[in-house]
């Protein structure tokens, strides 16, 4: 079974999505780890409400690469072969990217590469567009740039707020995760130039 290590900051709500298709056997991995960079996220009491094992690294005052360190050492001591940001809300050094190259998903509120970083919802309903989803993509040293994995689209609707469409785009990244580390995992993904190919 291959071993994922999840980083989050927040609510967690995209990992409780995948550690429910694993539950449900409808995504065939194991979690070794859930690492947060916040004590109090919702998201690491719900994984130790699980059983699951979990660590707080605290980042705050401290340099990008020694949080960075902490968190590939445990990530390689509890053998994880795929690293998962579910609302991870730091970037990554290049010690990091480095450490798994092309083994670290990111999913991103927006069809990237439109409305890359944060309070992406507000910039789509701002810029009207009529489309709008989420992306899983690969992490490299840009900014919500890597090789995309797996999108999905919703409407934007005259009605929308920044919660509604965000709502409506969640629901999307909860059943799209699972699916892109499930292709990832099956080992049929082929990175060309920014493409990546399911063989
Ligand atoms: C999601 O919208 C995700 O796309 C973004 O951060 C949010 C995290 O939500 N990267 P949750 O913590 O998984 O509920």
């Amino acid at each position: 079974m291959k071993r994922l290590g999840i980083l989050l900051s927040g609510r967690g709500s995209n990992f409780d999505a995948i550690a429910d298709h694993i539950d449900s056997e409808k995504l065939q991995a194991e979690i070794a780890i859930v690492i947060s960079n916040v004590e109090t996220a919702a998201g690491l009491q719900h994984a130790r409400d699980r059983g699951l094992n979990t660590a707080f690294i605290p980042s705050r005052q401290r340099p990008r690469e020694e949080f960075d360190r902490d968190a590939i050492e445990l990530l390689r001591r509890h053998q994880v072969s795929l690293v998962v940001l579910a609302g991870f809300m730091r970037i990554v050094s290049r010690v990091f990217t480095e450490a798994f190259p092309y083994s670290i998903l990111n999913i991103h509120p927006s069809l990237l590469p439109a409305f890359p970083g944060t309070d992406v919802q507000q910039k789509a309903l701002d810029h009207g567009v009529k489309f709008s989803g989420c992306t899983v993509h690969f992490v490299d040293d840009s900014l919500d740039g890597g090789p995309i994995v797996v999108q999905a689209a919703v409407p934007v609707l005259d009605i929308d707020t920044a919660e509604t469409l965000a709502a409506r785009i969640l629901k999307e990244e909860h059943r799209i995760y699972s699916e892109a580390i499930s292709l990832v995992l099956s080992g049929r993904c082929e990175i060309v130039g920014r493409r990546v190919l399911v063989k």
